[in-house]
Parts: structure tokens; sequence; C-alpha cells
């Protein structure tokens, strides 16, 4: 080793020993007779001192240093003399006293400081990546994740779980999104499909045998990247053989406990982890991945606007819908100006608009008189009527009812991403809690308009509850999956369930999905056949990683915890993927584009 030390190690014990260290200049400052040098290495930083006195030779070197120079240093551990610690670092109580230096590289200037958490355009942070990853806070994002994944493995291999590395030049597996691909060499005008999840190669593992199957895998879905969305990302993979719901829930809420516990102790969580059918998350939240560090739940005001003389609510009441409302704290003092935008934005969201109520500061709801109750819908509604959907809501004097009538399905929609949205913009939700919840009991089906036929919600090899068997061709619509999803703060981190292990029932369901037997046979024989081979009854789960060190690390985007993501329109800017290959390459590959080359293609040869 060109070191015998880390710089970030050192402490006053170490004072008197004479050591080496090697790493970057993190930054210099020139006292006039010494130069002072903060050494870099991934373990923290240390002063170094260059004194002509004691070392002309390596004061003269020390001139030369620039930020993010690679230097070696051998020299004396000193204390610092009282009155001149840095308690702001680690090493701050002592110095290095250097006798001899050696610069190991010279670096050109840094399109950006590594030295200050300064905002940093994000084309130029993910072009040179490798300096953006010199930076504190993502170095700790990279040691964060690393440390999760270890605490992974090592919790399920003590739990005789096996990891098994699966194909990443597989066949297209249907996960909902659409598949990357890559052209066969070998095979004129076929293509490999690179995995959206090894869903299909798990369940096989289980079939040969395994019993308990995990791997760190790498998925890749060519979907729109958004902040917790990238097009290849990382699964934590779970599969488990003769299992049933709450093996895997509880394997989950002892893994992630723990696993806070351990790395992030100083983070909130509240134990056990609710459960909420789906259709209660739909209900009370509007959305099936609720935040639920914060209350503002949607309370059903239906029975009390139908007995208002408002039109808006009754006829929607007439129709079928619903009218339901949301609590905003401390919001009675909107203006008009800030009421309409909210309208405006219901009304993106697709609600014809929302009624508010805004109840003006009295001693409490009892004393609310109707001029302190704000409302266009006013003159319809009696102050009883307010006073009970403000009871219904939790609501307190000062605070906005939020109301939207309608179908029930937009109403739900509308009032769960204004909860989402006014939780964030007060501040509702605090920061070091992670509200971890499972959502149970979802629909084993959903109709696809555009595809006009029926769509598996979770995935295709998702067992139906066995008693809702009966309704597989009468009423798809109705069945209920065994699947869960597990949610945090309002992100969906993973999504799993029992399997189908038989054949004929594996077959049932993709014909509820529209697929002919000659289809079903063609893109999942194999599967089906491996089923009839004596496969065990199965289920499994895949946490996303990065979403996870997200949420760990306070970041609001993937991209964060992602050593090279892609950006925001799938290129990798640090390799300029995607790019063009050789005609050579593509005539191996037996690709040749109708119009010639594609546009702006300059093939290098
Ligand atoms: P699912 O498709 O729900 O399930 O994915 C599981 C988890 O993977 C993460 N995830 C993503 N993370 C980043 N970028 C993406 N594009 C992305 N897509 C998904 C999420 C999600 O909850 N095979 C099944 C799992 C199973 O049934 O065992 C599957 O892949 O955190």
């Amino acid at each position: 080793m060109l070191k015998t030390h880390a710089c970030g190690e050192l402490r006053k014990e170490h004072a008197g020993t004479t050591i080496s260290l090697a790493g970057w200049v993190h930054r210099r400052r020139d006292h006039g007779g010494l130069i002072f040098i903060d050494l870099r290495d991934r373990e923290g930083i240390v002063q170094v001192v260059f004194n002509p006195e004691v070392s002309p030779a390596s004061h003269q070197t020390a001139g030369e240093l620039r930020s993010e120079y690679v230097v070696r240093v051998e020299g004396a551990v000193a204390a610092r003399p009282a009155g001149t610690e840095n308690r702001a670092l680690p090493t701050g109580e002592i110095e290095v006293i250097a006798h001899d230096a050696q610069i190991l590289n010279r670096s050109m200037t840094p399109p950006f400081y590594i030295s200050e958490e300064v905002e940093v355009d994000e084309s130029l942070r993910l072009k040179y990546r490798y300096l953006d990853l010199r930076r504190e806070r993502m170095k700790q994002n990279l040691l964060l994740r690393h440390r999760v994944v270890k605490f992974m493995r090592d919790f399920l291999d003590a739990r005789d779980f096996v990891e098994v590395e699966t194909p990443v030049l597989i066949k297209s597996t249907p996960e909902g999104a659409r598949d990357y691909v890559v052209p066969s060499r070998i095979y004129p005008g076929k293509f490999y499909a690179l995995p959206q999840s090894p869903q299909q190669l798990k369940q096989l593992l289980m079939v040969a045998g395994l019993e308990k199957y995990y791997q760190v895998a790498r998925c890749f879905r060519d979907e729109d990247t958004r902040a917790d969305r990238q097009p290849e990302f990382t699964q934590l993979d779970i599969e488990m053989s003769f299992i049933e719901e709450e093996d895997i829930i509880s394997l989950l809420e002892e893994l992630f406990t723990s696993m806070i516990e351990t790395l992030k102790p100083e983070m909130r969580m509240a134990r056990p982890f609710p459960r909420l059918t789906y259709a209660e998350a739909m209900e009370r939240y509007g959305t099936d991945k609720p935040d639920l560090r914060f209350g503002m739940e949607i309370g059903d005001l239906s029975d009390i606007a139908a007995t208002t003389g408002f039109a808006v609510f009754t006829r929607a009441i007439s129709a079928g819908g619903r009218v339901k409302g949301i609590c905003v704290p401390g919001c009675g003092t909107y203006t008009r100006s800030q009421l309409d935008e909210l309208n405006r934005r219901a009304q993106a969201l697709g609600a014809g608009g929302i009624t508010t109520i805004s109840l003006g500061v009295a001693s409490s709801l009892e004393e609310l008189t109707a001029e302190l109750a704000k409302s266009p819908a006013a003159k319809y509604l009696s102050l009883d009527q307010v006073k009970a959907m403000a009871a219904l809501l939790q609501a307190k004097p000062g605070d906005l009812l939020v109301i939207a009538a309608g179908k029930p399905d937009m109403v739900n929609k509308v009032l769960g991403e204004l909860r989402r949205e006014m939780g964030e913009r007060l501040g509702l939700a605090p920061p070091d809690l992670l509200a971890f919840a499972f959502i149970t009991d979802f629909p084993m089906f959903e109709w696809s308009e555009t595809a006009g036929r029926w769509q598996a919600m979770h995935h295709p090899f998702t067992s139906p509850r066995e008693a809702d068997l009966p309704l597989l061709d009468s009423d798809p619509g109705k069945v209920l999956a065994r699947s869960y999803d597990f949610v945090c703060n309002g992100f969906e981190l993973s999504s799993g369930s029992i399997r189908i292990h038989t054949s004929e029932l594996q077959r049932r369901m993709f014909r509820v999905m529209g697929y002919t037997d000659s289809q079903i046979d063609e893109r999942f024989g194999h599967l089906l056949e491996a089923f009839d081979f004596g496969a065990p009854p199965h289920g499994g789960i895949a946490p996303g990683i990065d979403r996870l060190v997200m949420l760990l690390a306070g970041e609001e985007n993937i991209r964060e915890v992602i050593a090279f993501p892609k950006n925001q329109s799938a290129a990798d800017l640090t390799f300029n993927a995607p790019s063009e290959i050789t005609e050579e390459q593509l005539a191996e590959l037996h690709i040749s584009f109708k119009n010639g080359n594609p546009p702006g293609n300059t093939l290098a040869l």
C-alpha cells in the first residue's frame, strides 16, 4: 500500500507516530511561510502542514498542489496547537507535519466544486459522475446503499436463503412495462428481452426445490423515468416455497425493522406496521400507496350532503356518486386566489371542481357561527350541516374543508392527491419518520380501456383467493388477489404475492386476460410445463432497493442513490449512451434501416 493510514481515521492517540497518507487535495491554504492542505480520502479529511523549516523540498512540492491533485505524504502526527483545533472535523485535534510529499497525479480544474455542497446542474454532474461521486453527500449515499445491501444479504443468509443469479438475456416477461430487447447475432431476426424482473426465473427455482431464494437483481423496464423510476433498477428479489401471506409479511417486517434500527437508529417507525386493505386505502387516502406520516384522512360526507339543497352534492349522489372531503389544518384563512388555485388543481386532476368551507376562528366548533363559516355554497348549507361535516372530518376552527363530489374513483383520486400535496406544502410529514404499511386484498384484475381486456393488477402469476375462484369467469372484476404491497411515506417499496402453482389455474388466468391457447403455449409454455412437474406452493416479494435507499438517505430522487443513473430522458451522460453502433455490428446483427441509416447516425468504423 502507498499509505499506512486513512486520512479520516487519525486521532489524538496517533500523535507522535510517523505515517504515510495518500489522497486528493481537498483545499489548499498558503499562509506565507506555511502551506496547509486538507487531504481527503474515502474515510475523511486531515490537515497536512508543509513547513519550509521541516522539509524545504516538500514545502516546494506543496506549492505546486492544486485542488484534486493526487498526492502521497509522509509525516508525523502532531496535536494541533491549543486554540487551533477544528471541532467540526473528526480529525480536528491533530495535524500531520509533512516530511516528504510526492505528486502522484495532477488534475484539471474540476467543472464544479468537490469541496462544497453547492447546487450543480444535473447534466454536468452526470457527465462527470466520477467527480460528483467524490462529493461527501454522494459518497455517503453510496456507502449507505452498500450497508443496506449487505444487511439484507446477511439477514437472509442467516435464515437459510440462497442467493442465485439469473440470466439477463431472456424472453419477455409481462410485468406491465415495455421490454428492452437485444438482437441476436446467431438467430437472424430474433431478440432476447432483458428481464423486467426475475419473476418467472424465481418461480422456476421454486420448482427446482431451492425453497428459499433471494437475489440482488437488476431489472430493466423501458418506461418513462420519474423521480422514483429508472429504466434499470435493483430489487431484493425474494421467493419461498410452502408459505402463506403471513410468512412473507412477517419476514419483511423483521428485515426492515432490524435494518433501520441498525443502520438508521435516528429514524422513527410505527410498529407493528399497519395493514390496510386496498379498498380501505382507496377509501381513506385515495391511493394504494398512502403517506401515513400524517392524518388528513378522506371522510365520506355523502349522508350529510344528501340532506343539503346544494345541487352539486345531491346530483352526484343520485347519480350513484359520493361526496367526500378532507380537512386541511390551519388553512381557513386561505385567500380567494389561493382557493382558486386549489380549485384549478382539482380540475387538472379530473374533478369538475371542489367546494371549500373556510372555518373562521372560534373557541370551539360548537361556537362557530354562520358568519364564520365561509363557502361558495354557503346559502345551500345550514350551520348544522357545516358543523356535522367539520366534525366528521375532525376539523377545528381555522381549518379548511375541501369537498369533492362525483364518481367514487374520481373523488378518491382527487382528494388523495390534494391530501398529498397539501401535506407536503404544510410540512405535515415529519422527515425522520418512516411510516411503513402493508396493503392487502388487491383486486386481481383491472379493466384496460385501451387494450379492451382484463389485465392483472399485480402480474398474471399471482394467485386469486380460493374463495373467489368461481368468479373468475363470471365476474373477474370482483376477484381478489393473494397479493400484498409494502409502502412507505407515499412510495410503493415492494409488491409481492402468493403465486399460482398449477398449470390449470395459470392457463385459466391467461384465458381470462384474453390470451388464446396458442399464445399461452408460445409465451408461457415453459412455465406451465414446469408446474406439471410437481411445483410446490410458493410466493414472494421484491423490495425496490433504489427507492428504499432514497428514503433512508432523505433524497427525493433515486438518481441520487445510484452510482451511474440514466437522466430524465433515459440517457447515460457519462458514456453518452445510447449511441450508434458500427456498420459491421449492424450487419452482424442482421439489422438494416428502411431508409438507410437512422437520422443523425454517423457511424464510426
Ligand atoms: P413490481 O413490478 O411491483 O413487482 O416491482 C417491485 C418493486 O420494484 C421497484 N420498482 C422500481 N424501482 C425503480 N424504478 C423502476 N422503474 C421500478 N419499477 C419497480 C418498486 C416496486 O415496488 N416480480 C414482481 C415482484 C414479486 O411479485 O415478487 C415485481 O417486479 O420498489
